[in-house]
């Protein structure tokens, strides 16, 4: 028994996740989100890696060889000390993949004025990895960064119907295209941000594209297990789909059924709470 693990802080790993299962069916899937300890975005560089790591640990043990970190917070600040630290010492062929750099790969795709927002949590954001990961593929777009500390907060808490988080999003946008005029394609670079798509798209600039991460994480990874037959053979199939959370077990099955759109039934798993 070998399903991939799908990793978040909380329910914003479920955009990428429902992606992926729509276009790989055929695999087994565990799902963790670690809602007791999210928001990750403002925490520190070491707190961000000692959590995903834990969380990492966790798929290991529970046989997972594959494991997604469908977090760009994550992806940011832990997933290349786990590459190249933490895996290696474990003398397996065990991998985990992030989001960042599929999503850098393709964004060139999108843009015509080569003039690129990105929207993500504080932690990705002051982390760079963007501007260095567009770079490496782009040299010729501008990349311009926003944060948005609280977009995530009102998700996490169920709250983000409320009127507020308009005032912030409108608020965010602007400082985002106060950088930049000709900003034609903005990428959602936080996996929580396209439950607030809706909304997002209410104050954006005419004409201007919003993508997700989701569909994007899908063909790569699709095409990450084209390239490595041995690995999607070892994955076990028949659509299972688990899911865990740190936290409660009736929050997280209210809303990742509206997230993730269809029921969802989950177990509660504990890990070191600090
Ligand atoms: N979904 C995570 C991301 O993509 C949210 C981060 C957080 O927990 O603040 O960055």
């Amino acid at each position: 028994m070998c399903p991939i693990g799908i990793f978040d802080s909380g329910y914003g790993g479920l955009t990428v996740f429902r992606a992926i299962a729509g276009k790989l069916p055929q695999y087994d899937y565990l799902y963790l989100g670690d809602n007791a300890r999210a928001p990750y975005g403002n925490r520190s560089f070491e707190t961000v890696y000692e959590y995903t790591l834990e969380c990492v640990h966790w798929f290991f043990s529970q046989g997972c060889e594959l494991v997604i970190l469908a977090c760009n917070t994550a992806s940011a600040k832990a997933l290349r000390t786990i590459q190249q630290k933490d895996l290696p010492a474990l003398g397996s062929q065990k991998r985990v993949l992030g989001v960042i750099r599929p999503s850098a790969e393709v964004i060139g795709r999108f843009t015509k004025t080569r003039s690129v927002g990105v929207l993500g949590t504080k932690g990705t954001v002051s982390s760079g990895s963007y501007v260095t990961e567009i770079r490496n593929f782009y040299p010729d777009i501008r990349v311009y960064q926003q944060a948005c500390p609280l977009w995530v907060p009102f998700i996490e808490n169920g709250d983000y119907r409320n009127d507020g988080v308009d005032y912030y999003i409108q608020k965010d946008l602007e400082q985002l295209f106060a950088q930049a005029t000709d900003i034609d394609t903005v990428l959602l670079a936080c996996t929580h941000y396209p439950l607030l798509e809706d909304r997002i798209r209410k104050y954006l600039p005419a004409g201007v594209s919003l993508i997700a991460q989701g569909p994007i994480v899908a063909d790569s990874l699709a095409d990450y297990l084209r390239r490595h037959p041995e690995l999607a053979a070892s994955l076990s199939t028949g659509g299972r789909k688990t899911f865990f959370t740190t936290d409660s077990v009736a929050d997280f099955e209210e809303h990742a059924t509206q997230f993730f759109g269809e029921e969802v039934k989950a177990q509660h798993i504990h890990l070191e709470l600090k």
